[in-house]
């Protein structure tokens, strides 16, 4: 095998089907809402990793020093020869985890972005010549194939994606991921923490304004690829504590009423002035709160780490 494979399990044309189908639902439907999977175009991918720099996005740093002080252990707890990873993006904090798995043989990272996979993937067998990369173009909600590769292997879903579920789509998801494990494989899971909501606000609303051009990215998105007629500046960018739900909102509102034609869907969608698209939750956790997800979906939490201020979290879990 080659170092460096690239799988497409998700033809484009199926991609194309998604998208339109996400949209309609979306955009017919109250309150007005577009899953976050489609904010990770190859711009929205680069804006991403520049949100990652922020000096408001603390769940990218607290992540990796937890990464950093933890690795070892990690990798003693589960000596993994295989690594998988959803939703990897530049794989950046991963190398942590590559450095400290000796005896790794394969690593599987799977992303929607096509860009992100293909660069992070170069750069890494650039670096390794050793190490065998099977990239995966997937979408980690919906049900996954993984290339045969020798255990045991190690599952980690890092950045605090999960919280980008909704808690029904969670449920849903780690069952799933309880079904691509063995006895003997662990799950890796980053969640982020409840905190004061101005930290957690901020983190999604900075100065700069890049978590703003992110958010709207999707609306570019939905241009280029269905032919719609979105003015991103005709959207405000807004995040917001959902206290009862222990979520951050992100939502894109309505400077004026106007109408959107979506070509491709032979649509035309009114917006009243100030009515709010939701586009992302990004949920916080408690440890309580994901022992109980974990154990419902037949994994059982055995480690927990977490970063000095006690922000962010990585948990270790094994198949029960
Ligand atoms: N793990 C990286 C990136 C987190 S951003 C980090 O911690 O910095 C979330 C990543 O998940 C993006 O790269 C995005 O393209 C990917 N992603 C989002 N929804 C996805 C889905 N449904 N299936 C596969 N990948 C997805
Ligand atoms: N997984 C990231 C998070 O929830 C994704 C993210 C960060 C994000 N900033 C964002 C998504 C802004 C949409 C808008 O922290």
């Amino acid at each position: 095998m080659s170092p460096f494979q690239i799988t497409r399990t998700l033809p484009e044309d199926a991609m194309a089907a998604a998208l339109r189908a996400d949209v309609l639902t979306g955009l017919t439907f109250l309150p007005k809402a577009l899953p976050p999977k489609w904010f990770y175009d190859a711009l929205g991918s680069e804006l991403f990793e520049r949100i990652t720099e922020l000096p408001e996005y603390y769940p990218t740093r607290a992540e990796r020093e937890i990464l950093v002080t933890r690795a070892g252990e990690i990798a003693g707890a589960l000596p993994a020869r295989t690594l998988i990873e959803l939703g990897s993006g530049s794989s950046e904090k991963t190398r942590y985890l590559l450095d400290a798995l000796s005896g790794l043989h394969s690593y599987v990272p799977v992303d929607v972005s096509d860009s992100a996979l293909t660069q992070a993937g170069q750069a890494l067998v650039a670096e390794r010549p050793d190490l065998n990369v099977h990239a995966l173009i997937a979408d980690f909600t919906a049900g996954l194939t993984l290339p045969d590769a020798p255990g045991p292997r190690l599952l980690a879903f890092l950045g605090g994606t999960i919280g980008n579920l909704l808690p029904e789509e969670r449920a849903e998801f780690l069952a799933g991921v309880r079904t691509l494990l063995s006895p003997g494989d662990a799950l890796l899971l980053g969640t982020d923490l409840v905190k004061d909501e101005k930290v957690l606000v901020r983190a999604y609303d900075d100065a700069a304004g890049v978590t703003a051009a992110f958010n709207k990215n999707v609306l570019a998105v939905v241009n280029r690829e269905l032919g719609a007629d979105f003015d991103p500046g005709a959207f405000e960018h807004v995040a917001l504590w959902n206290a009862e739900q222990e979520w951050i909102e992100m939502r894109l509102r309505s400077r004026a009423a106007q109408t959107v034609k979506i070509a491709a869907l032979g649509l035309a969608v009114d917006f009243a002035a100030g009515e709010e698209l939701r586009t992302e939750v990004s949920a916080k956790f408690r440890k309580e709160g994901v022992r109980t997800e974990l154990d419902a979906a037949g994994l059982e939490l055995s480690r927990w780490w977490t970063d000095a201020e006690g922000r962010f979290a990585l948990s270790l879990s094994t198949v029960r």
